[in-house]
């Protein structure tokens, strides 16, 4: 029997199942821009999507919007049973997280390993096409894991290129310093699709949003920079820019504001992370700052992670079939 009937008479017999994990991200610099085109980075953090993935022969009604495209990539019924640390849309990267280790279940139940390649690429169409639009940047973290620079210019660290319409991504995986990080999830929710539709109105509309994004693609690449030469004081200085022009692009607002300017007390810098509108806001931690952070924070309803940075990318955790 050929490898494919195989596989089709286990499915018919059987479900077949596998446990993946990907990590969470946060966008240190670039998010919404990156969409255009400009660089971005961003690091995989130490929370996690852990997913058990089947495959069934059985058809069902499907309301999660990330596995009904998975689904229709693939052509075959998926169910999945998530759990983990990492909160969903808190901008953090759980959607990608969820997507990519879906698809590497899938693709590992298939061939038995995992191509990084065409799940990076399948995690960004899935994405895109449950967004309306996005960027490859989340689902080539909950990939690859590390650091992660999207970019126009190839540089080292290259991995490969996406391209969708007339924009292009170069994808790098890079060695950098671990920061120290923490994050103040709202709990409220960050709708990526809804966030990115906004900035794309107001960048139809007006000069200085065009601007705004542009200059948050320059900052990206000054970060690097920075944060190679361990210039602490300076990457909290552009993450306060940063910060400064998602305000312009409308994806602020005063309660996400009041945290970054609490945790700027305590931080080398604070700004949004992923799409806002609600979500999380990242700090950069100066030395013994937690317990200050955590009594300021005290009663907010927050919640607060103190993470760790460049943590693994998605892996194959076990079989129970
Ligand atoms: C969301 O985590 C990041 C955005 O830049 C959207 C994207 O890149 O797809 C807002």
């Amino acid at each position: 029997m050929s490898k494919q009937l195989t596989l089709e008479k286990e499915i018919e017999d059987n479900d077949l199942r596998i446990t993946t994990s990907a990590p969470g991200k946060v966008i240190l610099f670039g998010e919404h821009a990156v969409v255009y085109g400009e660089p971005a980075l961003s690091t995989a953090i130490s929370l996690r999507v852990f997913n058990e993935v089947s495959i069934t022969s059985r058809p069902f009604e499907c309301e999660n919007p990330y596995l009904r495209e998975i689904i229709s990539l693939y052509g075959i019924y998926v169910n999945t049973r998530t759990w983990g640390d990492l909160p969903v849309a808190s901008g953090l990267g759980s959607s990608a997280a969820y997507s990519v280790s879906t698809i590497a279940g899938i693709e590992y139940i298939h061939t038995k390993r995992l191509d990084l390649m065409k799940i990076a690429r399948n995690g960004f169409e899935v994405e895109y096409n449950a967004q309306g639009r996005a960027s490859p940047n989340d689902t080539s973290v909950a990939t690859l894991g590390g650091y992660v620079i999207l970019s126009r210019s190839i540089h080292s660290g290259f991995m490969w290129r996406i391209e969708k319409g007339n924009i292009f991504w170069n994808i790098h995986k890079m060695k950098l310093t671990p920061l120290k990080i923490v994050i103040v999830y709202t709990g409220k929710p960050s709708k990526t699709g809804e966030m990115v539709a906004l900035v794309k109105s107001l960048y139809e509309k007006y000069e200085n949003v065009r601007a705004a994004i542009k200059r948050i693609g320059e900052i990206v690449l000054e970060a690097v920079d920075l944060i190679k030469s361990n210039d602490l004081d300076s990457i909290g200085k552009k993450m306060r820019e940063n910060h400064e022009l998602l305000r312009k692009i409308g994806v602020s607002n005063s309660e996400l504001d009041n945290i970054v300017k609490v945790l700027s007390r305590y931080c080398y810098g604070a700004k949004i992370t992923g799409a806002g509108g609600g979500g999380s806001v990242i700090g950069l931690l100066r030395e013994g700052a937690s317990k200050r952070i955590l009594e300021a924070f005290r009663g907010s309803g927050y919640t607060l992670y103190f993470v760790e940075t460049g943590m693994e990318g998605v892996t194959v955790e076990g079989f129970d079939s």
